[in-house]
């Protein structure tokens, strides 16, 4: 699946997914097409069981389609090791420091190099004090950003984030936000980051894809102005991230409200 090509970073054609579940047949995903280019930051929006995190399951190559097909080319690197789940998916018998170091040591990378990214990664974070702890000794933020640190430490070319930061509390979010961004900005790396939240992907995002209730298919695709380098809690505050929001809201209501009333019947 993953190979060197140049032009975009991912390519999406006719993908769809299905689900053999104990109901019968489960439409996850379909005609979904998308082009993401290196070097991008590209948010997804939907409402829940849209397909989201199965779209994203499949570019990290931890799923397979139905039909339709998928290119990646993360630079190289091995895309499983860039996913960020939306539960943190540590090893619980590992500590902090060494759930971190995991995608260095699969590596063998040297325990010269690999120290000082530990470190930085677990700097990055706010953990560096918590390196011994293990996944139960921590609250549900501090396992999520040791899954963070994971990802970051490796430095793969693709980020694939599945609601990463949704189990954070406010402060810590706009923390995480924000260096996410600054590093994107420094690294250009592609980053495909699935949220609930229309504010974070316009606070973060070049593109936003909206998709739609089940089976999820692509319904619009936004693109987000704002000029980078970001300052996000002043870009929240702006008159023109308002409105963008609400223009969002609008398309994305159809969607949620449709989703409600099929899994309440
Ligand atoms: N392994 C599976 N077996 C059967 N059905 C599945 C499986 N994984 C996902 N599904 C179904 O596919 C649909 C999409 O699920 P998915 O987890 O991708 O949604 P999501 O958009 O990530 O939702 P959320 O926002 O709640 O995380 C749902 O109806 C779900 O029940
Ligand atoms: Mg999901």
């Amino acid at each position: 699946m993953t190979q060197q090509r140049r032009g975009a970073a991912i390519e999406i054609a006719g993908l769809r997914r299905e689900y053999a579940g104990g109901q019968g047949r489960v439409v996850a995903i379909d005609h979904v097409d998308l082009a993401v280019a290196p070097g991008e930051f590209l948010c997804i929006v939907g409402p829940s069981g849209c397909g989201k995190s199965t779209l994203l399951r499949i570019l990290a190559g931890l799923d397979r389609q139905t039909s339709g097909s998928i290119k990646v080319d993360a630079g190289g690197w091995a895309v499983e090791n860039a996913m960020v789940f939306q539960e943190s998916g540590l090893f619980p018998w590992m500590n902090v420091e060494t759930n971190v170091r995991f995608g260095l040591d699969t590596r063998n990378v040297p325990r010269a190099e690999a120290d000082p990214r530990v470190d930085a990664a677990l700097k990055l974070v706010g953990l560096a004090k918590f390196r011994r702890h293990y996944p139960h000794q921590l609250s549900g933020g501090m396992r999520q950003r040791t899954a963070i640190a994971r990802a970051f430490v490796t430095d793969p070319g693709m980020l694939l984030m599945d609601e990463p930061f949704a189990a954070l509390d406010a402060q810590n979010r706009v923390i995480l936000q924000t260096e996410l961004v600054r590093l994107w900005e420094q690294t250009g790396k592609t980053v495909v980051y699935v949220t609930h939240s229309i504010e974070e992907a316009l606070l973060m995002g070049d593109r936003t894809v909206i998709m739609t209730a089940q089976p999820g298919r692509i319904k619009k695709i936004i693109d987000v102005p704002f000029p980078h380098p970001r300052d996000l809690i002043q870009l929240s505050a702006s008159p023109e991230f308002g409105a963008l929001k609400l223009d969002i809201w609008r398309v994305l209501e159809e969607e949620v409200t449709r989703a409600r009333a099929e899994t309440e019947q």
